[in-house]
């Protein structure tokens, strides 16, 4: 079965996009992200991204990154597992965690989100 690198280029469902750059000998990596949609009003930005993935059995890992939103107060957590078909196309299954920045105390029961996100790999413009 053909391993899995997280390095490259990828687009989710919602049509966001993230670049993975190189994965470290230790698994750890950072990237960049451009998400198709928002829960604020302002302006999209491509946001950084940092995290890390199994490199010890590539075959299937599970990794889990951070986007630190550049254009809001919001962070993000994704956690997923990379498969590979039969014919070597990659999909990464994750689900995620937004935080939004709650005004105050009492709007915390709000303020986190859940969802999940497929991705495939791509070929994009530069970010
Ligand atoms: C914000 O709204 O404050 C930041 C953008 C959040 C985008 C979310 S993160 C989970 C989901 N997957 C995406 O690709 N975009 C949305």
């Amino acid at each position: 079965e053909r391993k899995c690198i997280l390095t490259g280029d990828w687009q989710n469902d919602l049509g966001s996009n993230m670049t993975i750059s190189a994965v470290n000998g230790a698994g750890q990596f950072s990237g960049l992200y451009l998400t198709a949609v928002s829960a604020t009003e302002k302006p999209i930005l491509v946001s950084p991204l940092n995290g890390s993935q199994h490199v010890d059995n590539l075959e299937h890992p599970t990794f889990g990154f951070t986007v630190k939103w550049s254009f809001s107060d919001s962070t993000t957590v994704f956690v997923g597992q990379c498969f590979t078909d039969d014919h070597g196309k990659e999909t990464l299954q994750t689900m995620w965690l937004l935080r939004v920045k709650a005004k105050s105390m009492d709007d915390n029961w709000k303020a986190t989100t859940v969802g999940t996100n497929v991705f495939t790999r791509i070929k994009v413009q530069n970010m």
